[in-house]
């Protein structure tokens, strides 16, 4: 199983994704077509592999939207590519279809604020390009550098995010073996690599080499109804051989309170106390309110209410919303019911493994709930900015003062 989430051939502008959907049971890569469907051809598009979940994670989700301008301009000027409806010869009209195609790739997700930005400077690009071929060669320049940035700023995430929890375990003197815990997937398969917050549960685990005050375990959240925890985090965490344990999101309180009060007999996986809790971000306005998979609010909350576990929101500065200033403007989106209502798994036999057929992994959908029941299901939710201790990009850590951050 990979833990490659994109693949995208710079010489060819072809694009692969990881399909998600069967992680951990199934090893799929699917090619990109198109940015987004167009009637009448039967294409895999940036705007389905967003939409339909096969990629995600906030990084991960713009990359994939960004590599998809270039693949269909790719099709369309290098490959005569007819059926797209661009008119190559007329470049204000090439540049009209190409804006109205972003405009449909940006509505794919509307929480994730990393698509919007990354096609904002797409469209600065191609205002500012004077022929078809600029336009293609500086786009495809744009996505292979925002990608490679991305993993820069990952590693950098990393480290501020270290440097962050020793000064923080420094100031209250403490020594020893700690844990931490995280929601979602925030790791290689949600960005171009490493990682955001899953990015500094990797780098502690490094420095927990060579320190005697170190991370010695990791709980991860399942992170319902999509099971991005159980289904993702879980895979790299094994995979990275990292110490941890899969808990359900309503076992956190339980967890937290017999972790701070040692309870020797609940049987607990490490005696190690929690002393963070770290969460990506879909989107994070300018006062440090931050979207993030729904269950992140709880987390905080549950924080606040121990004065020795910090919480900290981990995002690249592609997460950063600067025209919105709290988060009651960030636009919450909806899944559809039956996400909630039913799950998709790989079959098992009975000696534990997948099953497998003639055609990969046995896939099977189970319904969950009655059918035709009401659901609501939030894809995110906001935790408020004085809930959080520090926000980590991969500038720097940021912290609050007089009770707000300020980024720059
Ligand atoms: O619905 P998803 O799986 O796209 O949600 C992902 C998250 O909420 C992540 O925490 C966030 O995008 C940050 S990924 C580095």
């Amino acid at each position: 199983m990979s833990l490659e989430a994109i693949k995208f051939d710079e010489k060819r502008a072809t694009l692969r994704i990881l399909n998600q959907l069967l992680v951990p049971y199934e090893t799929q890569y699917l090619a990109v077509d198109a940015i987004a469907p167009v009637e009448g051809i039967d294409l895999f598009s940036g705007y389905t592999a967003i939409k339909g979940m096969y990629t995600r994670g906030a990084p991960a989700i713009m990359l994939v939207g960004c590599f998809s301008v270039v693949v269909e301009l790719n099709r369309v000027l290098n490959e005569n590519e007819t059926r797209f409806g661009y008119d190559v010869a007329d470049l204000a009209r090439f540049k009209s279809r190409l804006l109205d195609r972003i405009s449909v790739l940006i509505q794919s997700r509307p929480t994730a604020v990393n698509l919007l930005n990354g096609c904002n400077e797409m469209r600065q690009i191609i205002d500012a390009s004077t022929s078809t071929t600029s336009l293609y060669t500086d786009l495809l320049q744009f996505a292979v550098k925002l990608y490679k940035d991305d993993l820069k700023s990952n590693h950098a995430i990393g480290a501020n995010g270290v440097e962050y929890i020793y000064s923080e375990l420094e100031k209250e003197g403490f020594t020893g073996e700690f844990s931490v815990m995280t929601i979602c997937n925030t790791g290689s398969l949600a960005t171009s690599g490493y990682g955001t917050a899953l990015g500094i549960i990797r780098a502690l685990h490094q420095e927990a080499q060579h320190r005697a005050t170190k991370m010695a375990h990791v709980y991860a959240c399942e992170t319902r109804p999509y099971n991005q925890g159980s289904r993702l985090t879980a895979y790299e965490l094994q995979y990275e051989k990292i110490p941890f344990s899969l808990i359900t999101d309503n076992m956190v309180s339980f967890l937290v309170d017999s972790l701070a009060k040692n309870k020797a007999n609940r049987s607990l996986p490490s005696a190690a106390p929690i002393k963070f809790i770290i969460v990506g971000a879909d989107r994070i306005v300018k006062n440090g309110d931050l979207a993030n998979k729904i269950g992140t609010f709880q987390l905080s909350l549950i924080a606040s209410l121990y004065p020795s576990i910090k919480f900290i929101g981990a995002a690249p500065t592609t997460t950063i919303d600067f025209t919105r200033s709290t988060g009651d403007e960030i636009v919450i989106e909806q899944r559809p019911k039956k996400e909630l209502t039913q799950i998709m798994g790989g079959v098992v036999g009975p000696d534990g493994a997948f099953v497998h057929g003639n055609n990969g992994v046995q896939m099977q959908k189970i319904s969950m709930a009655p059918v035709g029941i009401d659901v609501w299901n939030p894809s995110f939710d906001v935790t408020p900015h004085d809930k959080i201790d520090a926000i980590v990009t991969e500038k720097k850590f940021f912290t609050k003062t007089n009770g707000s951050y300020t980024f720059e």
